[in-house]
Parts: C-alpha cells; structure tokens; sequence
C-alpha cells in the first residue's frame, strides 16, 4: 500500500533499516482466524485433543529407530498477511498451544569451560560455597527450546527473570498474562539462592499450564549456601547461556524494592554486554503496566529505545488554561520509563499567575521515578513584543522540537485548552510500541502513513463550523464478525485531517513537515505573490497557522491520523471549549467564545476497559478511514486523491511541466512536490 509513495529504492533501504535480519515475515496461521470466537470450553477440548495428538506423535516418533529430531508441524507459517492487515488477534505466528518443551535428561550440566580465577577457593572468607560454577537444570530446558528459533538473533522470545521470591511472585502474573497473549515465547528463569523447586514456585503462584510459561531453573548448584560473589557471577553467567540459546528479544526484571542488588547489578551488567533490552518493572506494575502483556516481542525491544517530548504553545492570556493543563500533566502517570522532556513556549508577555505557578513548577514531577534528579523542563519566552504573524508562529514551533532519531523519537503536541487524564500516557506509548514498532507494523511499514496519533476527539471539522461525526465500526469483509455485543461500540478511526488540541507528531512525519513548510516558506518569499493554488485556507483560525501546513502534507501524501473512539477519548484528554483562547497569530480575528460545547469531563474508568475487545488496539486495516473532510474512504481512493492532488500542487509551485511521469515520481523528500526549485 505504500507503494504510490516510495520508490523501490527507498522501499529497499526501509526494509534494510527494519527488517529483522534472516527471519521471514510474519503471518497468523490461517486455521487461527477462527478459534478466537470459539466457546472456551471448546477451546480447551481442542487443546487437549492437540495435546493428547501431540503425546502420542511424540511416542510415535520417539519409537523410530532413526535419531531424528521431532519436527512441530503445528509451526507457524510465515508470510505478510495482506496491505494494512495484521495477523489476527491471538495470532501473530503462536502456535494456540505450545510445543511441549521436553527435557532430556541426558544433557550434562552447563559448567564454564575455563573455571574462573576469581573462584580459587572452595570455602570462601564468609563460610559460604565459593566452588566452581555449574547449573544443574539450565541445560535442560535450554536445548529444549530451539524451536523457539532462539539461536536467531531475530525471534519471538520475552525473558522474565527473578532471584528474589517476592519478585518472582510479583513478575509471574504478568509473565502469565503475556504468555496466553500468544504473542511470544515468554520464558521465566530462576536465579539466585532460593531452594524451591520450580513446580513448588508454580503451585504457590497459582501458574498452571494456560500460562504458557517455559521455565528455566538458572540456579546454581548449592545455591542456598554459596557466597553473594558466587551468586552475582552465577547470574551473570546463567544469562549468557541463555541469551546463546534464546536470543531473548527483552528481559524484564522486578523493583528494585522486590530483588537482590547483587542479582540486578550482574543482570543489567551483562545484559548491557549482550545487547539484550532490559526492562526493570516498576512496583505495581501487573495493575498499572496491564497493557504491556498485549506488547509483542518487537515492541518490547523497542520499549527503551522511543522517546517522547512534550510541547505546549501558550497563547497570551491563557494562564487559566495553562495551568490546568500543567497540573493535570503532573498528576500523570509515567511509570515504566523516563518522564518525557517538557518545553513551554511562553509569549512575549508572561501573566503574573503564570509566572507564579512556574517558579514553583517541578518536571518531572515530584512523584516521579527520577533517580539523577535530571530536570526535564524547558522554558522559551520570546523576544519579540509585537504579535507572530502566520509564518512566524509556524516557524517558531516547528523548530521548538527536533527528534534525534526520527524513528524512535516522537513529540506530543498539545493546546493550553486541553486537560489530560492520568492514563494518557500508558495509551500513548502502548500505542506508538504497538503502531510503529511491532512486528507487523515493523514488517507492513504502518508509520509510513502515520502522521500522529491523537488523544483528543474533535467535535467539529477543521473548519470548525461543521459538527463532527465519528464514523461507525467497520464492517469487515473477513469471515469473523465483531461479537454481537461490541457491534455497536464507538470506534478509533483513521482520518486525514491532523489535529492540534493534544496529538502526538511521529518523528519521521515531523521532520517532513518542517522540509515542507521549509519550502513553502522559501517559495512565499520568492514571489511576490502566493501561488494561486493556496487561495483559502481550509483550517479554521481557531487552530494554529502551521495546522494547514500539516493539512497540505496529509493531502498530498496520503497520510493520516489515528484518532481514538468516543470511549477512550473520554479516558485520555478533554478539550476545554469554555476557557478556549485563540491563537497569537489569529488573536484579532477570531473571538475566544466557547464554541457551544458544554464542560467536558474526564472519565475515570480504566484505561483498558475503554479499548475494544478486552484492551487490545485495533489494527489500522479494522478501522474506518475518512477523508481529509471527513467521507469514508478506502486506501485506493485516498491514493488517487492524493495524486491529483500532488499533481495541482506540483503545477501551482510552477517548473514540473516540463519533467515527464518519471521525473514526477515521489522522490525520499518532500521535495519532489517542489519540483522547480533546486537542493
Ligand atoms: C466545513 O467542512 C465540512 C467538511 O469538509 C463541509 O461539509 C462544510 O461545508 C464546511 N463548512 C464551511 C462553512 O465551509
């Protein structure tokens, strides 16, 4: 589908860039389609009966007198699943009951080849057991784990480990929890001095087989008596055999608070040295980081990697407003990574109740996980005292934001109007690891057509003047329909119109706004009057000049931006129309009344509750799509209109006549739709 819009070289270079070295693209197995609307009970009785088939293949092909490994053909089969499709819930390549990883027992103990110096001494200082390093169990359950193509460097395995029991308790639900996601292979190692046997730690955490957990016993032979030195270098070593044999995609550990010091400094030593991502969970997380189990592997690897910064652009006068989106920021919740950077564009002249709440102002705020006490806050107070015109107060936002790696670093734009609630953020970064960095978004290129995501659902069009409908579900054309029950449910939808109230800007699709206003800039100044093929605007004045801009892009290249249904948005961020201030640059021309809007309200339900089907996102291929003024549309007839539009735009900017249909292709930039001018 993104095909109009790149070149075969450049199409080339993405997947270079994305995809996963040497593993095929994923696909859900076609039989998987169905099983999601299957009865439970059903499910079960199928499970079993895969199971008992699978015992007795075992046996059967145990008996035959050749040594061959038994191949699972209940393998997934990989392919790409269509344009903007994604392999069906459940799905993504899992097969629905796992392969039964079955120890041999005949494997000898994982031992160091070389015995280390540091571990002389048989009987250390302290007492403790101080011998050389053997696993007793990690070999098993090891070797029984290369179907998970775990010696790729690119597979589907998520590591959960533990040394501590009160961690292991903490992190075993939500290991539990994604496991029966079937999106990956989540593997659960022990380490540490515990004694409890395995199936002990399972009984007592109430883990049975619909987890889906692989257990690895990574502890160290007399782990109970052996000095904290041998434990530390245990854990260092036991996940080096793992990471040969698993290639775990991320690692996720428990709170500080739960594990030993010892276990996490050798865990997040080695870890760094492997390349493995690792994720410390924050204290209460199987509640707050609910979400997180739906992530797939991919999206897990790139859970440290993304980057979110925030925006605000105050009007004069609006420190009502500022205020209160500033407070509700605060009271945000941000676990689970670094609070993001905040930067406030203040006017020139800066109320005094602003003033006022700045001084005192901490970001990240004072609850905040923050342990360099780094502060995340930047002020721009602008010199100039007259008003910005248009072109001014583009530029002036436009470069209060620059991300560092377009593909991981974003920025979340968001109006002085708006109030946020405390779960926007778990939605939005849910939502970016899900869109831009799974597997399938990774393998489909979805960011190619992402302008943003948005948290706010406008109730007017960009015009402003004409009340917005959200559009009904989509009626899907596959076999499976929506349960009876959610047919009705508001939708997310995708539109083509971008928004300004509270939307998060990718940085790919950033960078190509600044080029592109860049230009329009250049060639306004170039001429001594504008092309005639900006004769009006289309944007209402009540949102800020560099919306059209925003707009144009859209149109021309056929992006879009997601929106979220009725019932999330309620959950994520209200727009005050009551308190509403206009922008600088269209101060005078438009009056700040509310825009008949009665208060808006936040709703305080949880967040995954407000998402279909039980807290997953839908895929871009579920959702409508609707054009730039708001017709439901398919991707084909955004592309035309893209085209035609691509192609006034080239004639309009003046020179293209003369280039022939190959020249007019789209090039990697926005400059292509600038055909006439050089660089
Ligand atoms: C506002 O936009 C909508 C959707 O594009 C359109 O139907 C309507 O005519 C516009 N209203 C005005 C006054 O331009």
């Amino acid at each position: 589908m993104v095909s109009l819009f790149l070149s075969n070289e450049e199409l080339g270079k993405k997947n270079d860039d994305h995809k996963p070295t040497a593993i095929p693209p994923i696909r859900a197995p076609q039989w998987n389609a169905s099983a999601r609307v299957l009865p439970r009970k059903l499910v079960f009785k199928r499970v079993a009966i895969a199971l008992a088939l699978g015992v007795f293949v075992f046996f059967f092909v145990k008996n035959i007198p050749t040594d061959y490994p038994i191949r699972d053909h209940r393998r997934p089969v990989y392919d790409t699943g269509g344009p903007g499709g994604r392999p069906r819930p459940g799905g993504l390549g899992i097969p629905k009951s796992m392969p039964q990883f079955r120890p041999n027992p005949k494997i000898p103990p994982l031992r160091p080849k070389i015995p280390d110096p540091a571990f002389g001494p048989r009987s250390a200082p302290d007492g403790g057991y101080d011998g050389p390093l053997t696993f007793p169990h990690l070999a098993v359950s090891l070797q029984a784990i290369y179907e998970t193509r775990g010696t790729w460097d690119v597979n589907k395995n998520v590591l959960f480990a533990a040394s501590s029991l009160q961690s292991a308790a903490a992190l075993l639900p939500m290991a539990c929890q994604m496991g029966s996601e079937l999106r990956s292979y989540v593997h659960f190692a022990l380490m540490g001095s515990s004694d409890m046997g395995i199936e002990e730690l399972r009984a007592v955490n109430g883990i049975d087989d619909s987890c889906q957990i692989i257990f690895h016993d990574a502890r160290l032979d007399h782990s109970s008596s052996s000095t904290q030195t041998r434990l530390e270098t245990g854990a260092s070593h036991a996940l080096f055999h793992i990471h040969a044999y698993m290639h775990p995609q991320a690692m996720l550990v428990g709170a500080s608070i739960a594990e030993e010091g010892y276990f996490l400094d050798a865990i997040s030593k080695k870890a760094r040295a492997l390349g493995i991502p690792l994720l410390q969970l924050p204290e209460g997380s199987p509640k707050r980081l609910a979400w997180m189990t739906k992530l797939d592997s991919s999206s897990l690897a790139s859970w440290n990697k993304i980057s979110i910064d925030i925006l605000i652009q105050a009007p004069p006068g609006a420190s009502g407003n500022l205020i209160r989106l500033l407070k509700s920021l605060s009271a945000a919740d941000f676990s689970g990574g670094p609070t993001p950077h905040l930067t406030i564009e203040l006017p020139h002249v800066v109320d005094p109740p602003t003033a006022q709440f700045l001084e005192s102002f901490q970001w990240p705020p004072a609850g905040a996980y923050n342990p360099t006490r780094v502060r995340q806050l930047t002020l721009r107070h602008r010199i100039p005292r007259s008003s910005l015109t248009e072109e001014e107060s583009s530029i002036r936002f436009l470069e209060s934001f620059w991300p560092s790696d377009p593909h991981y670093s974003h920025v979340l734009v968001l109006s002085p109007h708006v109030e946020l609630s405390p779960k926007f953020y778990h939605y939005l970064k849910y939502s970016v690891l899900e869109y831009m960095n799974s597997a399938v978004a990774v393998i489909q290129e979805w960011d190619s057509r992402l302008l943003g995501i948005s948290l706010d659902l406008p109730s007017t069009h960009l015009n402003a003047s004409e009340p917005f409908t959200p559009p009904s579900r989509k009626v899907s054309q596959d076999a499976i329909k929506p349960p009876p029950a959610e047919a009705d449910d508001p939708t997310p939808f995708l539109w083509q119109a971008p928004n300004s109230n509270a939307v998060l800007y990718t940085g790919l699709k950033w960078v190509e706004l600044h080029d592109f206003v860049s230009r329009i800039l250049a060639l306004q100044h170039g001429t001594t009057q504008p092309p005639p093929f900006f004769p009006h605007k289309v944007v209402s004045k009540r949102y800020p000049s560099w919306l059209e801009h925003a707009l144009e892009l859209s149109r021309a290249r056929g992006y879009w931006t997601l929106y979220p249904s009725s019932k999330t948005a309620r959950n994520l961020a209200v727009a005050h129309h009551e308190l509403y201030k206009a922008p600088e640059e269209y101060e005078s021309e438009v009056d700040n009344k509310a825009d008949g809007v009665g208060e808006a309200m936040l709703a305080t339900g949880p967040l995954l509750e407000s998402l279909p089907n039980n807290g997953n996102l839908l895929p871009f291929n579920e959702m409508p799509l609707l054009s730039w003024d708001g017709r439901v549309t398919e991707v084909g007839e955004m592309n035309e209109d893209a085209a035609e539009y691509t192609r006034a735009f080239r004639q309009a900017v003046g020179g293209c006549e003369k280039l022939d249909a190959v020249e007019l292709a789209p090039g990697k930039s926005v400059k292509d739709l600038f055909c006439s001018r050089d660089d």
